[in-house]
């Protein structure tokens, strides 16, 4: 890391923190329009796109992608929805995104290009005054957490990861169960991200793609905070609680080249691709307060597909598990037996998700998507602060490097800077 911030002092002085550093400057009055680029249209950038469209004030005036059909597919979908049809940017190789942020009419840009990117193509647009929603992680090195935190302090400009995972229905609801004190003490979450990818990890052509080189290129957690974001957000993680350490252990590796060699052959170029990753990565997070955090991490392991996600929380008063969405509380439950979370429902529904079900019904991912964009935009309207904003981004992602450097180190135990 090049120049140490202490993360315990800048956290500690969160609360009076200034504004500015907080990215809480709107960009927008109640009736003005929100002038939003995007970075990247490809499978994910094309959801979001379509879901910004669909937000009353957003106008997309730019529109960027190396690859010209999805650069003119996106700017064909603005043209339909009924917008101007945006500038186009991207032709002139991958660092054309930086004549889009010079761009006047530009107040924010949402970035979905693939991970390897996000963290300096969002430094940049910070750098250049535009509010950013990253697509996850926020980034992949310590470097560029550090680098984040300071375009955000720097520039007053407003940051959002577009963590679609805290604003499932259950985990918001298990959110407010936690902050009205439900669960006691917390001791103990475990949660993962356990999904085979490997059917991504090539394009069409045949060439290793982004995907493909993380899994070859990488070890470590590198797909943390769908997993850890809810996790932080119940633990009062950069709030009441904070990480200290972490330690991580991962598997041999199989799924990756088992997949290439089904895929292209025995003796195929693709199935001679050395993969760095192993099949399964677990990281244990210890926190101030006392919690355990069990966050396991695998892409590529051969198992049908079921979820992608899950979490369970344990505090002193009450225990949840997402897999078979039990709950039980102490103060509340019948006995000493789980029950389905639906039981409490009514209770502690997101007043988010009561006003907006059925717009968010149809969105993706159960309708978090929804809602990622929509707080993204109604916060920037406002002059809110963000609802996911740098610090978290980068806390959860740091577990990326700390995990791999923990591996590299012969399961080290590695304090969190
Ligand atoms: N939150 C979620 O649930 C979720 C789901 C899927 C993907 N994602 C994230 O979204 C991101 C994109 O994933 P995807 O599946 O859409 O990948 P993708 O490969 O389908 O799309 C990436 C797009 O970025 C473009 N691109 C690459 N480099 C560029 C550059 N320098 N400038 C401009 N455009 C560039 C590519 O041409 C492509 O169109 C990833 O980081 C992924 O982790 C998040």
């Amino acid at each position: 890391m090049k120049k140490p911030i202490n993360r315990r002092s800048f956290l500690a002085t969160a609360g009076v923190t200034a504004t500015m550093a907080l990215g809480r400057r709107a960009v927008a009055g109640a009736n003005s329009r929100i002038r939003c680029g995007i970075i990247g249209v490809g499978r994910r950038g094309t959801h979001l796109l379509r879901l910004a469209l669909s937000v009353p004030q957003v106008q997309i005036t730019a529109v960027c992608d190396i690859q010209p059909v999805h650069l003119e597919r996106g700017r064909e979908m603005v043209a339909k929805a009924g917008q101007a049809r945006p500038a186009g940017f991207g032709q002139r190789g991958p660092k054309d995104y930086l004549r889009m942020l010079e761009s006047n009419d530009l107040d924010a840009v949402i970035i979905a290009t693939p991970m390897q990117d996000h963290g300096v193509m969002a430094i940049d647009a910070l750098q250049a005054g535009k509010a950013v929603l990253s697509e996850v992680a926020a980034c992949m090195t310590l470097d560029e957490c550090w680098g984040l935190v300071r375009a955000v302090e720097a520039s007053g400009s407003f940051y959002m990861l577009a963590e679609n995972v805290c604003y499932f229905r259950d985990c918001m609801a298990v959110m407010n169960m936690a902050r009205q004190g439900l669960f006691g003490g917390i001791t103990y979450a475990e949660c993962g991200y356990v999904h085979d990818c490997r059917f991504l990890h090539f394009d069409p052509d045949g060439s290793l793609n982004w995907r493909g080189q993380l899994a070859r290129d990488y070890v470590g957690n590198l797909y943390p905070t769908h997993a850890i974001g809810p996790v932080a957000q119940w633990t009062g993680i950069n709030k009441s609680d904070r990480i200290v350490s972490l330690v991580s252990m991962t598997s041999r590796s199989f799924g990756a080249h088992n997949n290439a060699s089904k895929k292209y052959g025995p003796e195929s170029p693709q199935s001679r691709i050395a993969f760095s990753k192993g099949d399964t990565t677990t990281t244990m997070i210890q926190t101030a307060n006392g919690a355990v955090i069990d966050l396991r991490y695998d892409t590529t392991s051969s198992r049908p597909h079921r979820t992608t996600v899950y979490h369970t929380l344990q505090g002193e008063t009450a225990s949840y598990r997402s897999l078979t969405g039990d709950v039980w509380i102490e103060s509340k439950s019948e006995g000493y037996r789980w029950e389905p979370l639906t039981r409490h429902m009514a209770e502690f529904d997101d007043p988010l998700w009561k006003q907006s079900e059925d717009q968010a019904a149809s969105s993706g991912h159960g309708g978090a998507d929804f809602f990622v964009i929509n707080e993204f935009f109604a916060a920037l309207r406002d002059g809110r602060p963000s609802p996911i904003d740098v610090y978290d981004a980068v806390t959860w992602s740091s577990v990326i490097p700390l995990s791999a450097a923990s591996i590299r180190q012969g399961n080290a135990r590695i304090e969190v800077p």
